[in-house]
């Protein structure tokens, strides 16, 4: 409600608003005009404010970037607090219900839906850069039954570029575009491989004619008869990769940013990206919920285990979010997904140890106060499992679906004129200057 007594104010008089932040450095009592834009400073404009002759600028210091912008970008928007994720503007909820992968991977990369001429183009391209040379099967194979799907899947992707020169023309479209359909076509085939080859299966050639998701389970679970996909988990699959296709500038991402920033070739800077998934904080996550579910062993040991969790001796694996500080929108989706395959596969024994870890602590002072919910891995790996993958499988399936995000991201950065090679800068608190000390004088 208005204030009566506040005097009225004519706002067409008013002079606009300054975009500016004055700041006055308490050193020198000098004052500095930045310019704001988009609600940021450039941290380039504070080097100008100097103590001294010798002092080389004002920096800012932030570990782990938590308030950093490092591009502008027109992929991704995340609200954090209201819960919102939309790709191009369209929100993930209409997506995960309407759209296929390989439509939500063309959104991500050209910014529009395509049309179905557009679509079918798209699909066939990436349909025919699904199979993978000899020698990378080779390389799949030389790894012993026991070594980490993501280990594998890292070197494959790695290996790629040896056997793509051309992909180092960074500044092409035509070739950009080109290891585009190869990445994101072959990365199923390359996961289906070295799970085969970790079972002691032989292996099976991608079949082109099928839809995404089906092509990629008939890789990884055909016998020795026809295989059909069931359609359920086909579409449950396509869900799981929409809803992981991008998430802007998270951990792996920023890798590939990074690592593309050199103009290294999308191979090598995706398979930095998948590096980085690996880790347990990150899209190794999902792996690490079902283990530690397993540990947990049944509903009644989760209190012990919430306690352990709050006295900061374990991690509540697939609950917190740097960005999001409400329930995570995928974890929503992903649990209507998780109903839809249980169905079809029966219950995980697992599921009802999440339930009651989720219900504990959705209502517990620790994880309230500190706003964790479930995220993304909470119960995506219990859908992996009832599909019949390993565990280790499960970050692997994570790094097929953001591959789309992380090819439509390098493509953003190569196009963008505001980037240079990434290079952070450092408070330098070591030691000062000093003289070699022969090996007979150490201590
Ligand atoms: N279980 C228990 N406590 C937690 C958790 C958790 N999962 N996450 C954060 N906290 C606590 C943390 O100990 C800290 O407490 P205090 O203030 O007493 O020191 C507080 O919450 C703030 O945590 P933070 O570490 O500063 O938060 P962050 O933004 O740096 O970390 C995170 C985000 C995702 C790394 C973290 O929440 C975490 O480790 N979660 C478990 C791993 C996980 O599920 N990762 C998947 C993330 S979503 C998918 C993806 O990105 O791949």
């Amino acid at each position: 409600m208005a204030d009566a007594l506040a005097p009225s104010v004519d706002q067409s008089t008013l002079a606009p608003m300054p975009e500016t932040l004055t700041i006055t450095d308490n050193r020198t009592g000098k004052q500095y005009d930045v310019a704001i834009k988009n609600g940021t400073i450039k941290a380039t404009d504070l080097r100008q404010i100097k103590a001294g002759d010798d002092d080389a600028g004002l920096m800012t210091y932030d570990p782990a970037f938590m308030n950093t912008a490092a591009c502008y970008s027109r992929i991704t928007f995340i609200d954090g607090d209201q819960g919102i994720l939309e790709y191009r503007g369209y929100p993930i909820e209409q997506l995960a219900e309407r759209a296929s992968y390989l439509e939500v991977s063309y959104l991500l990369m050209f910014g529009e839906l395509p049309t179905a001429a557009q679509l079918a183009e798209w699909t066939d391209r990436i349909h025919h850069h699904m199979t993978v040379r000899p020698s990378v099967q080779d390389l799949i194979t030389t790894f012993q039954s026991d070594a980490h799907p993501m280990s594998v899947f890292q070197s494959a992707v790695a290996a790629l570029s040896a056997c793509y020169p051309e992909a180092k023309d960074v500044a092409s479209e035509a070739v950009r575009r080109r290891q585009e359909y190869r990445l994101i076509g072959c990365t199923p085939t390359i996961a289906a491989y070295s799970y085969r080859h970790a079972a002691g299966l032989p292996i099976v050639e991608p079949d082109p004619s099928l839809a995404f998701t089906e092509n990629f389970l008939r890789m990884l679970f055909k016998g020795e008869g026809e295989y059909q996909a069931d359609p359920v988990l086909a579409r449950a699959l396509d869900v799981l990769f929409i809803l992981h296709a991008d998430h802007e500038q998270n951990c792996s991402t920023s890798t590939m940013r990074n690592v593309g920033s050199s103009h290294a070739d999308p191979y090598a800077s995706a398979a930095s990206a998948v590096g980085a998934l690996y880790g347990p904080l990150h899209g190794g996550a999902n792996e690490a919920v079902l283990k530690m579910l397993a540990q947990i062993g049944s509903v009644e040991r989760v209190p012990e285990f919430i306690k352990q969790v709050k006295n900061h001796e374990a991690l509540l694996m697939g609950f917190g979010h740097r960005v999001y500080k409400s329930y995570d929108p995928r974890a929503r989706i992903i649990k209507k997904t998780a109903d839809e395959v249980f169905k079809v596969t029966g219950l995980n024994p697992l599921l009802e140890i999440a339930v009651e870890l989720e219900r504990i602590a959705l209502q517990d002072d620790y994880f309230v106060k500190r706003k964790l919910y479930p995220n993304v891995d909470f119960y995506s790996g219990l859908i992996y499992q009832a599909m019949g993958l390993p565990t280790g499988m499960f970050t692997v399936l994570f790094g097929i679906a953001r591959t789309a995000g992380w090819l439509a991201q390098w493509d953003e950065l190569v196009q963008d004129p505001d980037q240079k090679i990434a290079r952070p800068r450092q408070i330098f608190v070591g030691p000062a200057r000093r003289d070699f000390v022969p090996m007979a004088q150490r201590a």
